[in-house]
């Protein structure tokens, strides 16, 4: 690693220190504070996660790395510092809570900023670089990353949040993506660690389709999906507010259903089972996800499921699989 690239990531440590400093030890920072306490984010939390806030300061955060002895225009570069037509360095997080973003051995290589008064847009992230690509990592691997070993589950949120709130909900194996959908180097990088990942997104439209093709992704690469649903409406974070710690943990994460099984309510929603050719439709839908199924004991196991619910032959169904699978391989 160059010179240049240690500088960067050593500014990023003192910076996330200072954010955080300035949670509890600034103007500004009471706001801030009284934002998280009241989301219920304990002090304790706050501690573990580095959580932090940029205070309304226009060249604060400058004149502070500059005295650690960073050049400005390197900080503009590293995504540090943003740079005005005035000539004026400022912080993009101004106002915003800080949620330090560290790669897998604890390092902060950026920042996710949530704005407390409605500014748009909700959260903002650091300028992607080398240092900070949010395709390959995962909010909290790090702290993560034992619990997920020693389960051998991770937990897959959409939010910074949920993963904190989980956490303090005695769910430790949670990480997140960024913000964006799950990639492909992300489900590799995944599939090294764990044989099952839970995913627990949130329980809305854009939620729901996340699952979906998180799920093909992670099969993809073998792992063993499974979904943690929540009403309609919530997510983790709000779950864990409206119903508690132990609701959640019981009902929602030990409760998490196989991937068909969630995908047999799933694929109802296109179709109307009252009417005879959306109900065929229906199960047409459910056969091609069968088929995909790697184990005969899993795909007699939901075919049962058909000809219980739908009553029809098993023999027909299994007609209906045989021609898939040729067409699957
Ligand atoms: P809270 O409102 O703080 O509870 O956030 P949330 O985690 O519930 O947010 P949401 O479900 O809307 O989005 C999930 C994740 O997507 C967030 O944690 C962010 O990482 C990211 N995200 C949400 N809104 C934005 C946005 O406006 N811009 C960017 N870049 N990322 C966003
Ligand atoms: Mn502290
Ligand atoms: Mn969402
Ligand atoms: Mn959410
Ligand atoms: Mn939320």
């Amino acid at each position: 690693q160059s010179d240049e690239a240690n500088q960067i990531l050593e500014a990023y440590q003192w910076l996330s220190k200072l954010y955080h400093h300035l949670l509890y030890h600034s103007k500004d920072g009471k706001d801030g504070l009284k934002y998280l306490k009241e989301r219920g984010f304990t002090d304790q939390t706050i501690e573990k996660f580095q959580l932090g806030f940029s205070p309304h300061a226009k060249e604060f955060i400058a004149e502070f790395l500059e005295k650690k002895g960073y050049h400005r225009q390197t900080m503009v570069k590293a995504g540090l510092l943003a740079v005005n037509d005035r000539d004026e360095y400022y912080d993009r997080f101004q106002g915003r809570i800080i949620f330090p973003i560290r790669n897998h051995i604890g390092k902060c290589i950026g920042f996710g900023g949530r704005t407390i008064t409605h500014q748009e847009p909700k959260y903002l992230n650091s300028a992607e670089s080398s240092l900070f690509q949010k395709g390959k990592l995962f909010y909290n691997f790090d702290l993560a990353r034992s619990s997920i070993r020693k389960e051998g589950v991770a937990v897959l949120f959409e939010g910074y949040a949920d993963v904190i709130a989980a956490y303090q909900a005695d769910v430790s194996n949670g990480i997140a993506t960024l913000g964006t959908s799950l990639t492909d180097t992300q489900a590799r990088l995944l599939r090294r660690y764990v044989d099952t990942v839970l995913l627990c997104y949130d329980g809305d439209d854009a939620g729901l389709e996340a699952t979906y093709k998180a799920s093909q992704l992670l099969m993809k690469y073998g792992c063993n999906v499974k979904i943690a649903a929540l009403p309609y409406g919530l997510d983790p974070d709000d779950f864990i507010k409206d119903y508690g710690a132990d609701k959640f943990k019981n009902d929602v994460i030990e409760a998490g259903k196989t991937y068909m099984a969630f995908m047999i309510d799933y694929f109802k929603k296109d179709f109307k089972l009252h009417q005879e050719g959306d109900r065929i439709q229906y199960i047409e839908r459910v056969m091609d996800e069968i088929a995909k199924l790697e184990k005969p004991i899993e795909r007699e196991y939901y075919m049962n499921e058909l000809v219980n619910e739908y009553n029809i032959s098993m023999e027909v169904l299994t007609e209906e699989l045989k021609s898939r699978m040729r067409t699957n391989n």
